[in-house]
């Protein structure tokens, strides 16, 4: 396939006929999870006894390990080893300049160096997990303490362009905003957010023939495997990884770290198993985070709500040598119809812990901001902000000029509103009560990029007609096993019964893995190709088959239902034909390489969230009372799964609005909120009533399935509905996120409300 257009041919999955596809079927590891035999990677049973590894983090954000003493945790009872950076093993360097989430070497325990605060600056490898921590508080380390930038408000007014991006400006951005009868120009706070994987990043690792076989938490399988490959110096091919199951990723688990690195090296060392997992308090330092950003958005509009000019400028940080920064204003590159646009970025460096993707970069909270602003600016206009939203729709993608290859998210607003009960919002705030309690409705668009990848697959069918589906995918609690089984039994005409899964492996047909929610086209897009090729050679073994009734039928002619094929009246069972015709089984690949004509358009998920709070006028706390949000996501491959995504993108919106965030102590460059006592996420009781409406879709531009991801989608711009709808409720504006209780009183008072 080198065109979309080939893409617009039916096909078994656009047909549906056996009715898999988009069925809201339970997950394919669920009875698996709830009995507790899905290990993850620390849980995995080695061959032998492993020994247990705890890494050490430093105590400051810059400067180097002046002194470092481990003979008294090495004479600690059952410890193995004790490594520094004087005694590592030797590790390969990473090429300079290469990118984030690049497969590059990241030796540990490199230097002297202290690049931020929980850096492992020292490993320490016991018979028990208790021995291992205990001998850790034996390691006497000093350190050489250099002066550290870790203020981000501080910093920002110093920021630059980063590196290769400069603003994109079109038309005359300042002209039409100084000429505007309406104008907004107001900035934007959010702070760094963590990850909170349930599952910590953590690796088993043993050596098997001389093979490093490494059980890990990585969305990114042939990533991470060539990472360790070249981070040890030898060859990928000698790097086994597995990664079955994933406690969730996010982004967190893309880059890999060194309870990798550092398993794989000790258990060489030891020539013994080694189990090595951050604590959560090392995580939220020795992993990434998402960076905060300063968002300033100007807007220009006519009296008529039609904009003229739109700005929105975003600062953010990374760390000293990082590769990630949060690209927050790209996605108002696509959304609303100006003629004068003027968009970019400014970036700092800090000495803080590694700054790096997480669940929808850049929209999640680039549209804290825009969605906000597009409800202030609908108040000056005197404009229902749904209204203002629909007078701004653009016809083409406003910068490129390319047709968008659907966009349905003016349907989305219209349809929400309606379900929601939009039009009994009372336009100005404070005026609806319920007992104590102030109402009030927020709504907001959703936009979020699709992309498609390269990836392989090989589908195997075995004697007894059950077809095996083997990539070298991650499963990161999306449902990648589910709906790779659908699109396997509906692509080769088998019941879903008769489909096994394995993905997580790198001996596996490899994908690019679980990411910007691409992981269910791209590497489901490479299972199709698979699953057509096998039909091919199932027709052709029939056909070519003295012994089977469709000897002698043209191949092409050959349908296949329910594990039947058939050509007309003529059939048997697909068990029946292999048995007999291939008893060795049959192993087909297949792959799908992005056509370069996919870029001729634009293509993006859209959604509106609809959200109803309740805010206490005495306490200033805001409860979620219900939420709506309608998507347009292409075909869904699975109503259950894709749901639970988006609901799950929904409730982190609320998060943001009302609880995430890391607070940094400036002594240290460290978190002062490590972990899930204080680090403020939702819980049950904070979420109200709660809907995903998925609309009828397929995207014939996105892959030959037609379907596009939901990962990320539903995280964008939900927490903008829910500070709308505080505004609505009580007519406090607060742009310093999280919207917390101190802030809205505050903000109340300020107002005399
Ligand atoms: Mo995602 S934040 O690209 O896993």
């Amino acid at each position: 396939m080198n065109s979309v257009r080939d893409w617009a041919a039916p096909n078994p999955v656009t047909e549906n006929r056996q009715g898999i596809i988009g069925k809201p079927v339970d997950r394919y590891e669920g009875p698996l999870k709830v009995t507790g035999s899905a290990p993850y990677a620390y849980e995995v049973q080695p061959p032998s006894p492993p020994a247990y590894g705890v890494m050490i983090p430093a105590a400051i954000p810059r400067g180097r390990v002046s002194r470092v003493d481990v003979t008294a945790a090495e004479a600690a009872p059952g410890v193995k080893l004790a490594w520094t950076h004087l005694n590592a093993p030797a590790q390969q360097d990473p090429p300079p300049d290469a990118p984030f989430l690049a497969p590059v070497a990241r030796p540990a325990l490199r230097s002297d160096r202290v690049m931020h605060f929980g850096q492992p600056v020292a490993l320490v490898v016991a018979d028990t997990l208790e021995n291992a921590q205990a001998a850790a508080h034996l390691v006497e380390i000093a350190y050489e303490t250099e002066p550290a930038e870790v203020d981000f408000a501080a910093a920002a007014p110093h920021a630059t362009n980063p590196p290769g991006e400069p603003d994109v400006r079109m038309g005359d951005f300042e002209t039409a905003f100084e000429a505007a009868p309406v104008r907004l120009d107001e900035t934007w706070d959010t702070p760094i957010q963590i990850h909170c994987q349930m599952e910590p990043h953590a690796t088993l690792a043993w050596w098997e023939d001389g093979k490093c076989v490494v059980h890990t938490s990585a969305q990114m399988v042939r990533l991470t495997q060539t990472g360790l490959a070249n981070t040890l110096g030898i060859d990928r091919d000698d790097v086994l990884l597995r990664s079955r199951y994933v406690g969730g990723g996010f982004g967190g688990k893309g880059p890999f770290y060194e309870d990798l690195v550092l398993a794989a090296l000790a258990s060489r060392e030891l020539g013994q198993p080694v189990k090595i997992a951050f604590s959560r308090q090392h995580m939220f330092h020795g992993t990434c985070h998402r960076p905060a950003t300063s968002q300033r958005v100007r807007l220009a509009a006519g009296p008529d709500g039609r904009l003229t000019g739109m700005s929105m400028i975003t600062v953010t940080h990374t760390d000293r040598e990082g590769k990630f920064w949060e690209r927050a204003s790209n996605f108002s590159r696509s959304l609303y119809a100006a003629p004068n646009r003027l968009t970019g970025h400014r970036l700092v460096r800090l000495d803080l812990p590694m700054a790096g993707a997480m669940r929808a970069p850049g929209e999640a909270s680039g549209m804290l901001s825009l969605e906000c602003a597009m409800d202030e600016l609908a108040e000056r206009l005197g404009l229902d902000p749904l209204e203002l939203r629909l007078r701004n729709e653009p016809d083409v993608d406003p910068e490129t000029g390319k047709p968008f290859s659907i966009r349905q998210l003016t349907r989305c607003m219209r349809e929400g509103a309606q379900m929601f009960g939009w039009d009994r919002r009372s336009p100005k705030p404070g005026q609806v009560r319920d007992g104590r309690w102030l109402v009030g409705m927020g709504m907001a668009s959703a936009i979020r990029g699709n992309m498609l990848l390269p990836a392989k697959a090989t589908f195997s069918l075995d004697v007894s007609g059950v077809v095996t589906v083997r990539q070298g995918m991650t499963d990161i609690g999306t449902g990648s096993y589910t709906v790779l089984a659908q699109i396997a039994a509906e692509t080769v005409g088998v019941p879903l019964e008769d489909v096994r899964v394995e993905i997580g492996d790198s001996e596996f047909a490899p994908t690019p893995g679980s990411g910007g929610q691409f992981g269910a086209a791209t590497a489901g897009s490479a299972a199709f190709a698979a699953g057509m090729n096998l039909r091919k050679a199932i027709g052709e073994l029939g056909t070519g088959d003295p012994g089977s009734p469709l000897h002698g039928a043209d191949p092409e002619q050959v349908t296949i239902l329910g594990g039947v094929v058939a050509v007309g009246n003529r059939s048997e069972r697909l068990a029946a034909l292999i048995a007999r015709a291939a008893p060795e089984g049959l192993t087909v690949e297949g792959e799908i390489n992005p056509p370069s004509d996919m870029r001729d358009w634009s293509q993006h998920t859209y959604g509106a969230h609809f959200v109803e709070v309740a805010v206490d006028p005495v306490t200033g706390e805001t409860r979620v009372r219900r939420m709506l949000g309608v998507f347009a996501a292409g075909r869904i491959l699975n109503r259950k799964t894709a749901r639970s995504q988006l609901t799950g993108g929904m409730i982190w919106g609320v998060s943001h609005a009302l609880h995430d965030g890391a607070a940094v102590d400036p002594r240290y460059g460290s978190f002062v909120n490590p972990d899930l006592a204080q680090y403020m996420v939702p819980v049950q009781a904070d979420i109200g009533e709660l809907e995903a409406i998925m609309l009828d879709e397929a995207d014939d531009k996105a892959n030959p399935m037609g379907i596009k991801g939901v990962g990320e989608l539903g995280i964008a711009g939900s927490g903008s509905a829910v500070a709308n709808a505080i505004y609505n409720a009580c007519g406090a504006r607060i742009r310093d996120y999280p919207i917390t209780p101190e802030k809205v009183m505050a903000a109340m008072m300020a107002q005399g409300l």
